[in-house]
């Protein structure tokens, strides 16, 4: 009798955590799905023209684009095709933004219509495939940044001109964790994922970075709770990556992109 009432008690006991557990099962949404780039007018519905605060940034790209320019900024095949080109005489001459370098190229940038912002009740999963130009000069990247200040700043993908693709966590503009991987320079495509979750304080998040499905990097931002980040593909120049840049032209293309946020 006690062997059943034992049994009995544990089944129930099962029941009622089953019960608990419910309400935290959490449903996926889907913030990009992997079709933004099927059409135009798909991609125009996620995706803005630039960077979100205009056409300049650090690096001696100005870029180019809208609905009606798609000289740098093309979209076929499921693929965004970003493509940066020399240019002469450009007006002005150098970049709005610090530290105010030359401009030699005309490219492209697209940044995310929605903001991504983690908090203790969502995760974000971030991911996509790229085919990144390793040449010295050329400045792609696939990258988190803070809507006000800066930073939070989180590279996915930064390619700064060598075969090493760069995972980077910005705490404050100097303390910063970058964990290298190697990327082959062939122009293949190759896979990266973040996936951003709460640490349990609520206030620092946890950064784990996948190469072809690999976990590569774990990383941690710190008071990135709750903070509005944009998500920026690029392909700056020079800068970083070194200088001269190539004199014909380079292409950074990016395909299934998606953003799926897990909770609210
Ligand atoms: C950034 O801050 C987080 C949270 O405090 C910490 O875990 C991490 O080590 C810091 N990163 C660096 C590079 O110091
Ligand atoms: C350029 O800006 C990016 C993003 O804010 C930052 O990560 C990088 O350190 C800056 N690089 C230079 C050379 O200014």
């Amino acid at each position: 009798m006690m062997f059943f009432r034992h049994t009995h008690g544990l089944a129930f006991a099962g029941v009622l955590s089953a019960l608990a557990t419910f309400p935290r099962v959490q449903a996926d949404t889907t913030v990009i799905p992997s079709t933004s780039f099927s059409s135009y007018s798909t991609f125009e519905s996620y995706w803005a023209y630039l960077y979100p605060w205009g056409s300049d940034h650090n690096g001696s790209a100005r870029m180019k684009g809208s609905s009606s320019d798609h000289s740098n900024i093309v979209i076929a095949s499921n693929t965004l095709s970003l493509i940066a080109t020399p240019t002469s005489n450009p007006s002005p001459p150098t970049s709005s933004s610090n530290p105010h370098p030359a401009i030699h190229y005309a490219s492209g940038a697209v940044h995310a219509k929605s903001q991504i912002t983690v908090t203790q009740a969502n995760s974000y999963t971030i991911s996509g495939e790229f085919s990144a130009s390793t040449a010295k000069g050329t400045w792609p990247a696939f990258w988190l940044t803070a809507v006000n200040g800066w930073p939070p700043e989180a590279d996915i993908g930064e390619w700064k001109g060598t075969t090493n693709n760069w995972f980077n966590t910005f705490n404050t503009s100097s303390i910063v964790r970058s964990d290298l991987v190697t990327w082959p320079s062939d122009l293949s495509f190759h896979s990266l994922k973040a996936v951003l979750t709460a640490q349990p304080n609520n206030v620092d998040v946890k950064l784990q970075f996948y190469m072809d499905n690999t976990l590569r990097a774990t990383q941690y931002g710190q008071g990135f709770v709750g903070k509005p980040m944009w998500l920026i593909i690029n392909l700056q120049m020079e800068g970083s990556s070194g200088s001269p840049g190539p004199t014909g032209t380079t292409t950074y293309k990016a395909r299934n992109v998606v953003v799926t946020r897990t909770g609210s």
